[in-house]
C-alpha cells in the first residue's frame, strides 16, 4: 500500500493511542506459563502482539477473544506441548527471542522462523547464553533464524552479564532461568526496559550501577490480570507531530509512562518541548499518563549512549524532530538501530535527505543539522518495511512543500494499524 502524504498546518485533537505493543507481548508469553487463565482487556490488534497470540496457541494455549479481551488458559510451565510445524514470529524479534527462552528452559523442540526482516536479525546474542544453559540450537549462517532449538543437556543456571543493553536479551535469559532449579542472574549496567522484571515479579537488586534480576523455578508465574496501556512509543510520533506543526494541540488520555520507555520525552522537552505529562491511576504496575503537547519552536540536542536504551524505539522520529530544531543536533552510542526491523540509521538518513535535510552517518549515530524555517522537499520515502521509518517518514512529509509518497505504508500495522485513520481524522490542512 502507498500512502499519500499532503503537508498540514497542524494537527488538533484527541488521540487513542493503540495499546502498548511490548507489554501485550510479555502479557501473552507469561499467560502460557502460568498454571492460573489470564484476562487481558485491551489487547491490541497490531500484528506483532497478535503474532504472540498464534504462537502460543501452537505452544498449547487456548486463547479466546472477544473485542480487546483475551482470556489465555495456558499450559503451565511444564505443559508446552510440542507444535506441528514451524513456529512463525512473523516481524517480532521480541517474540522470537522471548520464546527462544521460554522453549529452551523447557526443552521443547521448536523451530523458531520469521519473515524477510526478522530472518535478517541476529540471534547470536541468544544462541550463546541459550547453549551456555544446555540447549541446541541450530541457526541459519551468521546466526540468524530459522532456529531450531532442542536440549539435550541438562539445564544449567547461568551468571550472565548483559553484553549488549537489550531487554529482548535479557527477558529471553530470565524466562529460560525460570526452568532452573537454581538461580539464573542477569547483570545489566544500562538500564532497558523493564517490563518483564515488573510483570513477572522477579527479584532485582540493585548493586551501584548495576542491576542483576535473577530467575528460577522458585518464581511463582502469575496470572496476567491487566488492561494494557497506550503504547508510549506511538505516543512518540505524535509528541514529535505536535511540536514541529505550528497550529497544534493534541492530547493522548492513556499513555504508558514507564520510566524505563520515556527517555524521549525528556529529551524532546530538553528541545523545549511543550509537553504536560498529568499522572493517572496505574495499570497494574505500569505508570499512566495524559499527555498535551502543543506546537512550539524546538532547540537541539545532543542524545547520549546512556539514554539510548530507554529511547530505542522512538530514535527515528526524534531524527524528524531535530530536523526542526534551531541548530545541530547528534546522537551517539545507538549501533543497535542497525539490527532492528531495518537499519534505522541508514533509513531514517535516507527519508531526511530525499527531503533536503543535511545529516553526517557514524557508525553509532547520526548527526542532523536542524532548521527551524526549514522547508522540506516533497519526495516517495520506501518504509524498507519498517513500521517505525513509515510513521516517521509520514511526520516528516507533513511539513513538505507538495505531496509526498510513502511505499509499503502498511508496515504501520505491526505496532499501529489506526495510524493512518488517526492522522486522516486529525489532520486540518
Ligand atoms: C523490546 C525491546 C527493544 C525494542 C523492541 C521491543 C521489548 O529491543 O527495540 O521494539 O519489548 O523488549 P532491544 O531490547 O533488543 O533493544
Amino acid at each position: 500500500m502507498n500512502k499519500e502524504i499532503k503537508p498540514l498546518d497542524g494537527i488538533k485533537g484527541t488521540i487513542h493511542l493503540p495499546a502498548d505493543k511490548s507489554i501485550a507481548q510479555r502479557s501473552a508469553l507469561f499467560a502460557l506459563l502460568s498454571e492460573e487463565p489470564s484476562l487481558i482487556t485491551n489487547y491490541p490488534s497490531a500484528e506483532d502482539p497478535q503474532t504472540a497470540l498464534s504462537c502460543i496457541g501452537q505452544l498449547g494455549a487456548k486463547v479466546e477473544s472477544t473485542d480487546r479481551r483475551i482470556r489465555i488458559e495456558g499450559t503451565g510451565r511444564d505443559g508446552l506441548c510440542v507444535p506441528d510445524g514451524v513456529i512463525d514470529c512473523g516481524n517480532s524479534g521480541t517474540v522470537m527471542r522471548m520464546l527462544a527462552g521460554i522453549v529452551a528452559g523447557a526443552g521443547t523442540p521448536v523451530t523458531l522462523a520469521g519473515d524477510a526482516s526478522l530472518s535478517r536479525r541476529p540471534m547470536k546474542r541468544i544462541i550463546d547464553p541459550l547453549v551456555q544453559m544446555g540447549a541446541h540450537i541450530h541457526a541459519a549462517e551468521g546466526g540468524r533464524p530459522p532456529l531450531q532449538i532442542r536440549r539435550d543437556k541438562a539445564f544449567m543456571p547461568i551468571l550472565f552479564r548483559l553484553p549488549v543493553a537489550s531487554a529482548q536479551l535479557k527477558s529471553c535469559v530470565l524466562l529460560a532461568g525460570l526452568f532452573g532449579a537454581e538461580l539464573t542472574k542477569v547483570i545489566e549496567t544500562v538500564a532497558s526496559r523493564n517490563h518483564t522484571e515488573t510483570m513477572l515479579g522477579l527479584t532485582v537488586q540493585q548493586n551501584g550501577k548495576e542491576r542483576i534480576i535473577s530467575s528460577s523455578r522458585s518464581n511463582f508465574i502469575p496470572p496476567q490480570n491487566l488492561e494494557i496501556p497506550g503504547d508510549f512509543s506511538s505516543a512518540a510520533f505524535w509528541l514529535v507531530a505536535g511540536s514541529i506543526l505550528e497550529d497544534s494541540e493534541i492530547v493522548m488520555p492513556a499513555a504508558g509512562v514507564n520510566p524505563t520507555r520515556c527517555a524521549a520525552l525528556h529529551i524532546l522537552r530538553r528541545m523545549g518541548a511543550d509537553i504536560e505529562m498529568e499522572m493517572k491511576q496505574d495499570a497494574g504496575n505500569e505508570p499512566v499518563a495524559v499527555l498535551r503537547v502543543r506546537s512550539v519552536k524546538l532547540k537541539p540536542a545532543d542524545i547520549h549512549p546512556a539514554e539510548i536504551p530507554n529511547a530505542i524505539d522512538e530514535l527515528p522520529v526524534l531524527c524528524v524532530a531535530m530536523a526542526f530544531a534551531d541548530g545541530v543536533s547528534r546522537i551517539t552510542g545507538a549501533e543497535e538501530l542497525r539490527f532492528k526491523e531495518s537499519d534505522r540509521l541508514a533509513a531514517i538518513q535516507a527519508v531526511l535527505e530525499a527531503g533536503g535535510v543535511r545529516v553526517k552517518a557514524h557508525a553509532d549515530g547520526l548527526t542532523i543539522y536542524g532548521d527551524p524555517k526549514r522547508k522540506i522537499r516533497a519526495a516517495q520515502h520506501d518504509s524498507r518495511h519498517d513500521h517505525r521509518i513509515a510513521m516517521s517518514a509520514a511526520i516528516l512529509s507533513f511539513k513538505s512543500d507538495g505531496v509526498s509518497e510513502i511505499t509499503n505504508a502498511e508496515a504501520a500495522a505491526v505496532s499501529y494499524p489506526e495510524f493512518w485513520s488517526h492522522l486522516d481524522s486529525l489532520a486540518h490542512f
